[in-house]
């Protein structure tokens, strides 16, 4: 058993308080915890302090981990698996071509992707342009 005297519980504080203020450099930016698609709010390097400072996503958005800019963190709409902005009526299957049923449709409206599935029975193809699906 081991026991903790006083000065130890400081030390493990100190410790404990450290690994919170998490240093970074530069002005990148991560997700609490390293997860994607759950929270509201990103941590954003503060350049001068080098340590993260929590933000907020846009209302209903969530964090994820920027796929075209590691090191950096981006906010989506839930479901979206961090595919970013689009444009249009684009949509692109979620798994390889003919693999899965889900795709990710470009809600025109708030220009991000959004996880649809197919009918039931149904898998996702890339349509021959790539810029859209259907299910067969
Ligand atoms: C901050 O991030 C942007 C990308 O968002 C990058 O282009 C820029 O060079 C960065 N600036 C610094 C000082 O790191
Ligand atoms: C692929 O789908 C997109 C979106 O529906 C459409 O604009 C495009 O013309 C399609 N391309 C082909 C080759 O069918």
């Amino acid at each position: 058993m081991i026991s903790f005297t006083p000065t130890t519980i400081v030390a493990l504080l100190c410790i404990g308080s450290q690994a919170l203020a998490q240093q970074c450099s530069g002005n990148g930016s991560i997700c609490p915890g390293g997860k994607d698609g759950v929270s509201p709010t990103y941590l954003q390097c503060n350049s001068w302090s080098h340590q993260y400072q929590s933000a907020n996503c846009p209302t209903g958005q969530v964090c994820y981990a920027n796929p075209r800019m590691p090191g950096f963190a981006m906010c989506g709409l839930p479901g979206t698996g961090g595919s970013g902005t689009c444009t249009g009526n684009t949509a692109k299957c979620s798994s390889p071509s003919g693999q899965g049923s889900a795709y990710l449709q470009c809600n025109q409206w708030s220009s991000q992707y959004q996880t649809v599935q197919c009918p039931a029975g149904l898998k996702c193809f890339n349509n021959a342009s790539n810029t859209g699906v259907f299910c067969n």
